[in-house]
């Protein structure tokens, strides 16, 4: 048993809100086991911070005609309220924009360089002729060489979660313009992965107590044979190559960003005022390090950053690497792109966190992928949380406010076979939720907490304290008190999972925080009162509906049915102005008649399209699509066009008819 732990949780790219995907991924899984630790007394920490370099900032960026300092800062503050909303605790969250990280990058690989781990090379790179410059990582995009995906990103393939080079990409285009690149000379530094292999595979392999999803995955890649990867990128945001020929490139941002680990610990360390206290917990072999991460991710902790640590040699090695699966939502993958997500920020509006908690928990994606639905979540929470965990607390304290004064206890032996099985599955119950937490099967401890409660209202049940307290008060008295013991366990073993409720009941039992260990104890040395009866959970009256969830039936597919198509409106518009929009490459702000009235569009055509040649052309345009606001232009609908490489190309009807005219 090592000393101390160090919780790590991947660091969210600071390129958009957070979903419920990344909860019940990564966050949520460990900051229950950094709170289970902690109430074990455990020397815990746990580490986080956004990833704020890399391609998939810069897109945005690009996309938002913002800079890119601009989209991290705001998204670092946003998703920190996501974490807070959901009482999701770091010891620090740290950016890895920060001067501190940049210097800590810059002499990890000075370190990996002198020890022979890093050397440039020539190499062929994509050039977008089109946008005149390199283009790295998800700047091209194409299909899958491995399976097929035809929207593969240059660094990775979402869909199968290879880890790709641009050039493994079949059909490579621009992912800004769509023109198809060309392959230009360039030097780039080199990890030399190849040469940690065997280190790597013999180490994978010891590694039996990990989820077979990480190690499976990890060894298979291993043994496809490693080879050296690029590490540094040509681009103007990120931690530039501390290197006097490196003019222009930055390190690729997995090489900095689980970094980002040690940085946020030294920061930790800094703001504690004891700036050398980050290194025990990264270079001592008495600490256990646990990486938590989705799946996606596992290339890059379980081979990459180990092969990382090797090379530099100063740190200890990741000890565990929990990766969870993906969650799907209503039965289809999450795509942010495709805007079919629950975000967090309108999800804390509609339910206390603790909802949200549990509704992850239980359909956490531990051992498989799985599926969240608002028919689930609601029924979970209402069997569950209301009938089953609120109702045994609510009728159990109500009873000992309503005919005993609000005291029960003491209570220090069993009378009956009721008694005695409650009293042993009070004892049993941390070691066993705890054992289900440290092997990471979180479900099944939040399972074995409502079957806690469960085995509580049926012995509320059998008891019938109601019937016994007019003829055995003292009989009544003993059913009480245990249930007041259920209650005192559950008040610590539900903190991991509901740390609010957690509270709550320490609130209504008035009593302090108690350890872990203390949970099983169901003896009561003396009488004890009871303070303030709440509810503790109501019902999930009715689903809600939220905007950006579509009913199944809506959902994106290859083949959609008849009504679904015929939701579209598609009328015939007459562009009737156009004009540029100020600080916009792209847009043009058109007028457009579609007969009941003329409507604004911002349609992506500058580049392509004087606006004085447009007036007068009549388009099919889609006029019921939910407005969007596109640079300050509120356009309520959208142009169709033929879109060739990325150049839009309008359409016309063959012969000249009114503005209006239905297309169907
Ligand atoms: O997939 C992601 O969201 C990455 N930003 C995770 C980085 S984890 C770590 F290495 F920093
Ligand atoms: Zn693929």
């Amino acid at each position: 048993m090592k000393k101390r732990i160090l919780v790590t949780s991947a660091l969210p790219y600071a390129n958009g809100p957070l979903h419920i995907g990344h909860i019940a991924g990564a966050y949520l899984p460990a900051d229950i086991y950094t709170r289970y630790n902690r109430l074990k007394g455990k020397e815990i920490l746990h580490i986080c911070g956004t990833d704020e370099h890399g391609v998939a900032v810069t897109i945005r960026a690009e996309k938002e005609g913002k800079n890119p300092r601009q989209i991290v800062d705001f998204y670092h503050r946003e998703i920190k309220e996501e974490f807070d909303a959901l009482h999701i605790e770091f010891d620090n969250f740290s950016r890895t924009s920060l001067p501190l990280h940049k210097k800590n990058s810059q002499d990890f690989f000075l370190t990996v360089f002198k020890k022979g781990y890093v050397e440039k090379r020539d190499t062929e790179q994509y050039f977008c002729p089109n946008c005149n410059r390199f283009l790295p990582d998800r700047y091209v995009e194409g299909t899958c060489p491995k399976c097929g995906y035809e929207k593969a990103r240059g660094d990775q393939c979402e869909h199968c979660g290879t880890w790709l080079e641009p050039t493994d990409l079949i059909n490579p285009r621009c992912a800004i313009c769509g023109a198809t690149p060309y392959l230009k000379n360039s030097s780039h530094y080199y990890f030399k992965l190849s040469k940690l292999s065997h280190r790597l595979e013999d180490w994978l392999k010891s590694k039996t107590e990990w989820k077979d999803v990480v190690r499976q995955f990890a060894l298979s890649w291993v043994k496809e044979g490693l080879l050296d990867r690029s590490i540094s990128r040509d681009l103007d945001w990120g931690v530039p190559v501390p290197l006097e020929d490196a003019v222009g490139k930055v390190l690729y941002v997995w090489f900095d960003a689980p970094i980002g680990y040690i940085s946020s610990t030294m920061e930790w360390a800094e703001k504690k005022g004891d700036p050398k206290a980050w290194e025990q917990w990264w270079k001592d072999k008495d600490t256990r390090l646990i990486h938590f991460i989705g799946k996606d991710n596992i290339v890059f902790h379980a081979i990459v950053w180990p092969a990382m640590l090797m090379a530099h040699g100063d740190y200890i090695l990741p000890d565990d690497i929990p990766a969870n699966y993906f969650l799907n939502l209503e039965g289809s993958k999450i795509s942010t792109s495709r805007n079919w997500a629950v975000w967090i920020k309108d999800l804390v509006k509609q339910y206390p966190s603790d909802y949200i908690r549990f509704g992850l928990t239980y359909a956490m994606p531990e051992t498989k992928d799985s599926d969240f639905t608002f028919a689930d979540f609601k029924a979970k929470v209402d069997y569950e949380l209301a009938n089953n965990v609120g109702n045994f607390v609510n009728r159990s304290l109500k009873f000992i406010k309503g005919y005993m004064g609000g005291r029960v206890g003491p209570l220090t032996q069993l009378e009956n076979e009721k008694d005695r099985e409650l009293a042993a599955l009070i004892e049993r119950a941390p070691s066993e939720i705890g054992g289900y937490i440290e092997g990471f099967h979180f479900r099944k401890g939040l399972q074995s907490i409502l079957k806690l409660t469960a085995a509580g209202n049926k012995y509320f049940d059998a008891m019938a304290p109601w019937t016994t307290k007019k003829s055995d008060v003292e009989r009544t008295r003993k059913t009480l008190a245990l249930c007041y013991s259920l209650i005192r366990a559950l008040s610590v073993l539900i903190e991991p999972y509901l740390p609010d409720s957690a509270r709550k009941l320490r609130h209504m039992l008035n009593i302090g925080k108690v350890p872990w260990d203390g949970a099983g104890n169901w003896r009561l040395e003396s009488e004890v009162e009871i303070g303030e009866v709440s509810i503790l959970y109501k019902k999930v009256e009715e689903i809600i509906k939220m905007e950006q969830v579509k009913s199944p039936e809506e959902q994106p597919s290859s083949e959609i049915t008849y009504e679904y198509f015929s939701k579209m409106k598609i009328k015939i518009g007459k562009i009737i102005d156009a004009k540029k929009v100020p600080q916009s490459k792209k847009l043009l702000e058109l007028k457009v008649d579609i007969g009941e009235k003329v409507i604004t569009l911002a349609a992506g055509i500058s580049q392509y399209y004087e606006p004085e040649n447009l007036i007068g052309k009549e388009i099919p345009v889609i006029v019921n699509l939910k407005p969007r606001k596109l640079m300050g232009i509120l356009s309520r609908g959208m142009m169709l066009a033929a879109v060739e490489n990325g150049k839009p190309v309008l359409l016309n009807p063959l012969e000249e008819v009114k503005p209006g005219t239905d297309v169907s």
